[in-house]
């Protein structure tokens, strides 16, 4: 069934409170459901109430405390008849939490028990008008063995305790009314990082986080990023903290990466344990991010929820910016936002020119699950950054001061977020909003002539088709630039211009020669820029833009130019080898004045080394063959090894030097170091391969030893089989550390790339049954840049197999692996045709779920 948006109605009843009762085992777990409800004045009156169920079975039913004939369950849901206006409704169910490998409701991981409830999983705990547009204020009595769940944990504060010979209880109130898919309850045997936080306003809060005993060593870096988070949020959005308690728990079998349930933040492991032995810097960064992320939800997305799931970008790509700029103040703003902009256009971009392609307010769905994407959270981000952009620090600060004081305790949508902004801030954002409503990608065509003292800059813009949105309107597109001069390096100052129009063009005098332009700065808004630029002119940006992005862009820019022309339709006529080898000496200039120049940092130096991915590639042609994508850019990389070798050698000997820390220069040198490493590894395989094995022994952190792992493995010989046992033995157990193992194998460069993912699947460590284990194999694998690939479309079988297997399990991480077979229509006939082969084979498989059925369907158009 297809869910409308325009359908949305307001739920007939009100449920003031909710009364949860739980006697706890991992096979069997008892609820006692109590539900006052009324009459909802603002809705249509109904004589019936339909409370969602999901795989539930009622053992008794009760209305206003009497046993009540007057129900039935239809597709699970239960219907109830109610003659008054106001009610106590009680349910008594059964689960078994073990059984539970969708991971989604009330689930058992490694003998504890928690819960996952967005976005429909409370329906599979308990019978509940489960939607988030019905608040109620919860308490929770649990009950269990004290040995198998000494810490009983729920969303608020915990009232009351006590003890029964070998069971004991505990009863939580949440203050705060909330919606069903807030709830949580985690009940196991954990030991608590514990500290506390005092608010501006002065609240002590207590905040603990649970791990599995062994773990507790690795959670510092969790609890520093938590009370950063708190008091950043005080300062940048005047957000302060509103219980008494902040509890976090990690958990090793997790869909997704955390969540925000109120007090009781559950996240995957993954983003929460750090120490330098086993988490590399980017793992920390990530765990920062995410702790960031659910805490910035308990404003935007707790205190004020979302009226149904179409808004989920209101509270998803709100807190996604929030979690961004939380993290470029903790870190170097540019990098950052360079980092950004790598996630968007190597996951969003290729969502918005696909089959998947929505826009970040969709009007309709068959399965929620199927819309926590990219697209929601990133673009969704970018959205919001733009309004910031156009209105500047102060006034959007003002607009969601207002936003917040206007809807606080309510179920917003898009549209309330908007109108609070215009009205905070002072924007006219009528046009903006079509950037909710409509798809894709805009593509921006910017040309500058010169002649006399003026130079004229013409824009124009087109928003591609996308699946149901045949034609566009243009959309406003804040784009900030600059004209520089060519001779003095100088400019007179950056401009924000918003192209509202399909076309524009402005005239910019006192130019007695022609500038160099400088657009999209910053990358403030998410668009493909064309730019009819020379490569002087990129090569003159790549040495000297005083914008990190912008000077990160021509960088890009210039390579992929000579990729795509390597790789693509000129490619295939025969590249002018004349031109071919002008541009890789371009190339290679810039790099070298990069990896020589004092005035940037390491971790910058870091980001303009890096090139081009091969999905960012792909992205640039309309017709793209990975294997030629993937040989131009190995191709490069080699050429540019040799070319550089002393440069590289040189820089790479300089950050050895320097000792571990988590300080930013020394975080810097880590980066420059695997990045040296790899333009050596493809120049001079023999020599790196020496580099990367000594890299490899004298590690005395994550970061170093991943970094040398990976050219090894991507490599031939004695020194990678070495490195692999070595690295396995060194963290067998380690679930975290060996998810690296099976990853790193599975997105090498080596070309045996794809045997070693099958024999991987086979491991005695291999499980279908934990989502990190599943995503660290074959996401990695999808992501390859050739295995995937494979000419004989084995890699695409071996993907369209996993998603059968995975399907009856859990359904939501099996739908995510139907993405990468989605890009069929941007590829070459041969392998096109190969992926379409494999859709239709999960398409014809019976009793598909939901989410993969919806996923398989539109991938197929
Ligand atoms: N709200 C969570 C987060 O962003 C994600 C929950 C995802 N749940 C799901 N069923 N896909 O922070
Ligand atoms: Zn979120």
């Amino acid at each position: 069934a297809i869910i409308r948006r325009e359908d949305y109605q307001p739920f007939a009843w009100n449920v003031p409170e909710t009364r949860l009762e739980f006697d706890l085992g991992l096979e069997r777990t008892t609820v006692r459901a109590t539900l006052k409800i009324a009459r909802n004045p603002a809705a249509e009156p109904s004589p019936t109430i339909l409370l969602n169920g999901d795989g539930l079975v009622p053992l008794s039913v009760m209305v206003d405390g009497e046993a009540t004939p007057s129900w039935t369950v239809q597709n699970g849901d239960m219907i109830l008849s109610l003659p008054g206006d106001a009610h106590t409704i009680t349910i008594v169910n059964e689960i078994d939490p073990s059984a539970n490998t969708q991971l989604m409701g009330l689930f058992a991981s490694n003998g504890m028990l928690c819960t996952q409830c967005e976005a429909e999983g409370f329906r599979r705990i308990t019978f509940f008008p489960d939607r988030p547009d019905v608040l109620s204020t919860y308490s929770v009595r649990m009950e269990g063995a004290k040995t198998q769940f000494p810490v009983l944990l729920s969303n608020g504060n915990m009232v009351e305790t006590g003890e029964s010979g070998e069971t004991h209880w505990a009863e939580w109130q949440d203050p705060w009314p909330k919606p069903s898919y807030l709830f949580a309850l985690v009940a196991g045997d954990l030991v608590a990082n514990s500290d506390s936080f005092t608010t501006a306003s002065g609240r002590k809060v207590a905040l603990n986080i649970y791990v599995r005993d062994g773990d507790l060593p690795r959670t510092d870096h969790a609890m520093r990023s938590l009370i950063a988070s708190m008091k950043w949020d005080e300062e940048a959005f005047g957000r302060e903290y509103d219980l008494d308690l902040f509890n976090i728990v990690a958990v090793s079998d997790f869909n997704m990466g955390a969540m925000e349930n109120k007090g009781l933040n559950i996240f995957n492991t993954k983003y929460v344990l750090a120490d330098a032995e086993t988490a590399t810097d980017g793992d920390y960064d990530a765990v920062e991010g995410v702790i960031g992320h659910e805490y910035f939800h308990n404003w935007s997305g707790n205190r004020i929820t979302c009226q149904d799931w179409f808004q989920l970008s209101l509270k998803e790509g709100f807190t996604v910016l929030r979690d961004q700029l939380f993290s470029e103040d903790m870190q170097s703003q540019p990098v950052k936002r360079i980092e950004d902009v790598r996630i968007l256009r190597s996951v969003q971009f290729p969502e918005d020119s696909g089959p998947l392609a929505h826009p970040i307010r969709p009007d309709s769905f068959q399965e929620i699950s199927n819309f926590y994407t990219s697209t929601i959270y990133n673009k969704g981000a970018e959205v919001i950054r733009m309004m910031r952009t156009m209105a500047g620090p102060d006034a959007f600060r003002q607009g969601t001061d207002l936003y917040f004081d206007r809807h606080d305790g309510e179920a917003a949508t898009c549209e309330d977020f908007i109108k609070a902004m215009e009205d905070g801030s002072g924007l006219d954002l009528t046009q903006f909003r079509l950037w909710y409503s409509q798809a894709g990608t805009p593509k921006i065509s910017v040309t500058l002539a010169h002649e006399g003292d003026t130079a004229t800059l013409t824009l124009k813009q087109t928003v591609p088709p996308t699946p149901g949105q045949p034609a566009k309107y243009p959309m406003p597109i804040p784009l900030k630039i600059a004209l520089f001069d060519r001779s003095s390096g100088m400019h007179d100052g950056q401009q924000l211009i918003v192209l509202d129009k399909e076309e524009t063009t402005i005239a910019f005098t006192g130019f007695a020669e022609k500038p160099v332009l400088s657009v999209n700065r910053g990358f403030s808004a998410p668009v493909t820029v064309e730019r009819d630029i020379s490569r002087d002119d990129l090569v003159f940006l790549a040495a000297r833009d005083d914008d990190p992005f912008a000077r990160y862009e021509a960088m890009q820019d210039l390579v992929v130019g000579h990729l795509t022309a390597a790789a693509g339709d000129a490619g295939a006529a025969g590249l002018n080898d004349m031109e071919s080898s002008a541009a890789r000496r371009d190339i290679a200039a810039a790099l070298r004045a990069i990896l020589v120049d004092d005035g940037i940092d390491d971790s910058m130096r870091g980001e303009l080394m890096m090139l081009p991915g091969q999905t960012y590639l792909a992205e640039q042609l309309s017709i793209a063959d990975p294997a030629r994508i993937h040989a131009a850019r190995e191709g490069l990389k080699a050429w540019l090894g040799t070319e550089l070798d002393a440069e590289l050698s040189a820089l790479y000997e300089r950050v050895c030097a320097i000792p571990y820390s988590l300080d930013a220069d020394a975080r810097g040198a880590r980066k420059v170091k695997t990045q040296a490493l790899v333009f050596l590894a493809a120049g001079n395989p023999d020599k790196a391969s020496r580099l990367a094995a000594a890299q490899y022994a004298n590690a005395d952190n994550m970061t170093d030893r991943q970094g040398a792992l990976m050219v090894l493995t991507g490599m031939d010989g004695v020194a990678r089989t070495n490195a692999l046992i070595d690295f396995y033995r060194r963290y067998e157990g380690n679930e975290l550390v060996i998810d690296k193992w099976f990853a790193l194998q599975a997105s090498s460069l080596h070309p045996n790339a794809l045997e070693h993912v099958k024999a991987l699947a086979g491991h005695k460590d291999f499980t279908l049954r934990n989502p990190n284990r599943v995503r660290s194999l074959y996401m990695a694998f999808a992501g390859s840049p050739h295995a995937f690939h494979a000419e004989s479309g084995e890699g695409y079988r071996m993907i369209a197999d996993l998603v059968l297997a995975l399907d009856p399990m859990n359904p939501q991480t099996a739908a995510r692996f139907v993405t990468p077979l989605g890009r069929w229509r941007r590829l070459e006939p041969g392998r096109a045709a190969l992926m379409r082969k494999e859709l239709e084979r999960i398409a014809a498989a019976s009793a598909l779920s939901r989410d993969t059925y919806e996923q398989v369907t539109r991938s197929l158009g």
